[in-house]
C-alpha cells in the first residue's frame, strides 16, 4: 500500500515573492518539511509569481483569479514583497493589503522571543524576559482608506483618512486575543494598547469592549491597559511585564516593529495575517532585502519561524513546537555567530540545514 497517499496533506499556496524571499522561503520550505516527515504529516505547494518582477512585467500586481484561487489552499506562505524598481505601496497595497482585506485575515499576529540574550539590544535583558505576544487588528482602522483628499496639490489640500471601528470587528478581535491569552497559559493576562485619553470615541470603544468581553467570559484573565505612547517606553523598560497585548490596526504595526528590534531584529521576527475561520498567510517581518539577493547570507531564520506559525494554525501543534525548539537549538548551539545578513558565520543554506537537522 502506498503511505504517503494516506498521509495528512496540507496544500499550501507559496509566493516566494522578491529580492531574497526565495531563499528565506526555500529554508523556511525545508524546515517545515523535515517537521511534517517527523509529526507524519504531508504539504502540498502550489507555487505563484506574485511580486516585483511580474508586476514589472505584465502591470498587474494580483490578478483577480489569485484571491479565488488562494481560498482553495489551507494556508499561504509568503517569502518577501519589495522591488527597488517599483514604487513603493504598490505592492504592499496589490498585494499584502489586498489579500489581507479579501481573505479577512482579520488578526496579526506577532510572537516577540528574544531567543539568546546577546540579540537584545537592550541592557540586562534576556530570553526570559522577552517572550510576549501581540495580537493586532490587521484590517480595520486607519487602514480601511476610509476618507479622501480636496483641493489636490493647491494650498488649500485638506486630507483625511479615518480611525474606523465597529464593535463587531473589536469584537471578534478582542475574542481571540483572550482566547489566544488563556491558551497560552503563562501570566493570563491580556494588555489593550491604545490612546483613550485623546481618541475618546474609538479608544473608548475597545475599553468598553475589552472590559466588558473580559468580565463576562474570560473572568479567569487579567485585564491590563497602557497608553500606546506609554507602551513604547514600558516595551524597552520592562518586557518582562507582557503577556499578551492587543491593540488596533496603525498603533499595532507600529509597536511590533519596536517588539522586533527588541527580539533581536528583523532576521528572527515572524508573523501571521490570521482568518481563525479561513485561509491565513504567514511571513516573515523583514523585507526583500534586495542587496543581498541570491549570495546565501541572509538569516532564514524568521522565515522558518513563521512556517512554524503556520504549522500551529495547521493544528500540527507538536510539529509546530519541534520548529520553535529546533530554532531555539540552532541558535543556542554557538554556530549563528550574529542575526545579520553576512555575519552569521555560515550561509542562508546552511542555517537551515542547521534548524532541519535539530527538528
Ligand atoms: C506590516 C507592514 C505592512 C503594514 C505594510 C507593508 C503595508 O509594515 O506588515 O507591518 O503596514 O501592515
Ligand atoms: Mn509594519
Amino acid at each position: 500500500m502506498n503511505m504517503t497517499a494516506l498521509m495528512k496533506t496540507y496544500s499550501i499556496a507559496l509566493l516566494p515573492g522578491d529580492g531574497t524571499g526565495p531563499e528565506v522561503s526555500r529554508e523556511a520550505v525545508k524546515v517545515v518539511n523535515a517537521a511534517a516527515a517527523k509529526f507524519g504529516f504531508k504539504l502540498d505547494y502550489t507555487e505563484y509569481d506574485f511580486g516585483g518582477d511580474r508586476y514589472l512585467r505584465t502591470g498587474e500586481t494580483l490578478p483577480d483569479s489569485a484571491i479565488e484561487e488562494f481560498r482553495k489552499h489551507q494556508s499561504i506562505y509568503l517569502g518577501a514583497i519589495g522591488h527597488p524598481d517599483v514604487k513603493p505601496g504598490i505592492l504592499e497595497v496589490g498585494i499584502l493589503l489586498r489579500t489581507r482585506f479579501e481573505l479577512d485575515q482579520y488578526i496579526n499576529l506577532r510572537p516577540v522571543k528574544l531567543y539568546r540574550k546577546e540579540d537584545c539590544p537592550l541592557k540586562d535583558k534576556e530570553p526570559k524576559d522577552v517572550d510576549f505576544v501581540v495580537i493586532r487588528e490587521n484590517t480595520g482602522g486607519i487602514y480601511t482608506g476610509v476618507g479622501g483628499a480636496v483641493q489636490k496639490g493647491s494650498n488649500m489640500e485638506v486630507a483625511t483618512q479615518v480611525m474606523v471601528y465597529s464593535r463587531p470587528v473589536v469584537d471578534r478581535c478582542l475574542k481571540y486575543a483572550y482566547e489566544y491569552t488563556r491558551r497560552r497559559k503563562r501570566k493570563n493576562m491580556l494588555t489593550l494598547v491604545h490612546k483613550c485619553n485623546v481618541l475618546t470615541h474609538c479608544g473608548d470603544l475597545w475599553v468598553r469592549a475589552h472590559k466588558e468581553m473580559g468580565d463576562r467570559d474570560y473572568p479567569d484573565i487579567k485585564q491590563d491597559y497602557n497608553h500606546v505612547d506609554a507602551a513604547t517606553m514600558w516595551f524597552v523598560k520592562q518586557p518582562e511585564w507582557y503577556d499578551v497585548v492587543v491593540t488596533e490596526n496603525l498603533f499595532g504595526d507600529i509597536i511590533t516593529d519596536l517588539a522586533a528590534i527588541v527580539q533581536g531584529g528583523l532576521g528572527v521576527a515572524a508573523g501571521g495575517n490570521i482568518n481563525p475561520d479561513g485561509v491565513s498567510m504567514f511571513e516573515c517581518m523583514g523585507g526583500s532585502a534586495p542587496k543581498y539577493t541570491g549570495k546565501n547570507i541572509i538569516n532564514p531564520i524568521a522565515a522558518i519561524a513563521a512556517g512554524g506559525m503556520m504549522l500551529d494554525t495547521l493544528g500540527e501543534t507538536e510539529a509546530a513546537q519541534a520548529v520553535d525548539r529546533a530554532v531555539t537549538a540552532a541558535l543556542n548551539s554557538g554556530k549563528i555567530q550574529s542575526l545579520a545578513a553576512g555575519r552569521m558565520g555560515m550561509g542562508t543554506s546552511e542555517v537551515g540545514d542547521l534548524v532541519a537537522s535539530l527538528v
